[in-house]
């Protein structure tokens, strides 16, 4: 099995002295919601990006960004990050023996990502601030120091997260008519649009899909067109109120005749219940709000029947149970005796 790099290698910016590094990221699944799908006429599948190696789809562009570091000869890499940029950061640097800094915003990244972070061995800092705080000052410090940035202002990220629409395209033999993504920095609908672009223009599929994104109604910059300067949301990840890739997101969103809109965090949570209890698919808060999105524009009645349409789980559920087990109370355990455990269970 050829890995993400070598599979797309003529459509990446890779050289021969690219190294070809790899966690075996990419082919992710793209899983049909048969569920959904029979109550609503709809030929909708999540792109779960949660089987990446770190968990989420930041991997795809990591490893491109990396592997361009590495050709570059640079020997530590820095980002900003609500929490799986520092986690797939700091697992490419300990795969390719390289340093990994990452800086976070305090107290607002999943438990999950900083141990994954923690465990690669990255030195992360976290700072009293947002991540806008926390992205001008790795800016700041990529610019004066020998360390490369690896946010997605590094070309080489989005380079590497645009194969997600290849695979897409790939696998349906189509585009989808949608395709609905949480927005945060804006990088991966950019990456996203990008790569429907290019594979169009190589007479690869015949049509582009609308760009559906939607942000957390505490962190919607876009959508107000204001930066916020407070952002908040339970859905940490996407807890941006100054995103790097604006305009471009903005350009995929009006090029393909789609929309940016918001969703509030309990529109985020219920979506994010609904995957996990109908479709047995668990994918963190900020990743409902692709799905939330679907939801909601199909309850507007915006959808025509039978669309092809395609959401993005940007990161596995387990990175942030906290989100859970904070609004839903874990069992009390009781007797481990058979008829109390069948009255408890409902069976008599
Ligand atoms: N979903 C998840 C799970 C994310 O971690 C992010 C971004 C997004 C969606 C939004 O993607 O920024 O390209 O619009 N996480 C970054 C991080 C900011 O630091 O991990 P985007």
């Amino acid at each position: 099995m050829k890995t993400l790099l070598e599979r797309y290698k003529e459509y990446l910016p890779i050289t021969d002295k690219t190294p070809i590094i790899s966690l075996r990221e990419g082919n992710t699944p793209l899983i049909p919601l048969v569920n959904f799908n029979k109550k609503t006429g709809l030929r909708a599948y999540v792109k779960y990006e949660g089987a990446n190696p770190t968990g989420s789809f930041k991997d795809r562009g990591m490893v491109m960004a990396v592997a361009k570091a590495l050709e570059d000869g640079s020997r530590a890499i820095i980002c900003a990050s609500t929490g799986n940029t520092s986690a797939a950061a700091a697992a490419y640097a300990a795969r390719t023996n390289i340093k990994a800094l990452v800086l976070i915003p305090e107290g607002k990244i999943a438990l999950g990502k900083l141990s994954q972070a923690i465990i690669y061995g990255a030195k992360v800092i976290q700072i009293k601030g947002n991540f806008d705080q926390c992205l001008n000052r790795v800016r700041e410090i990529s610019e004066k120091y020998p360390v490369t940035l690896v946010n997605s202002l590094n070309p080489y990220r989005l380079q590497g997260q645009k194969t997600a629409a290849f695979e897409i395209v790939d696998e349906l033999g189509e585009t989808p008519d949608y395709h609905f993504l949480p927005v945060g920095n804006a990088g991966n609908i950019t990456a996203y649009w990008m790569g429907y672009t290019e594979y169009f223009e190589n007479n690869i599929c015949k049509k582009l899909p609308k760009m559906m994104g939607f942000q957390a109604d505490g962190s919607a910059p876009i959508v107000y067109n204001k930066v916020f300067e407070n952002p908040e949301t339970i859905a940490t990840a996407i807890r941006i109120g100054n995103p790097a890739s604006w305009e471009k997101a903005v350009k995929a969103r009006d090029k393909s005749k789609g929309v940016i809109e918001s969703l509030t965090d309990e529109e985020i949570l219920n979506a994010q219940k609904y995957l996990a209890s109908t479709e047995g698919i668990f994918c963190e808060p900020a990743s409902a709000a692709s799905f939330g999105g679907l939801l909601k524009k199909y309850n507007e009645d915006l959808i025509e029947k039978d669309s092809l349409v395609v959401c993005t789980l940007t990161g596995n559920g387990l990175k942030d149970p906290n989100v859970i087990v904070s609004r839903i109370n874990p069992p009390e355990a009781i007797d481990n005796n058979l008829e109390k455990i069948l009255v408890e269970a409902n069976f008599i």
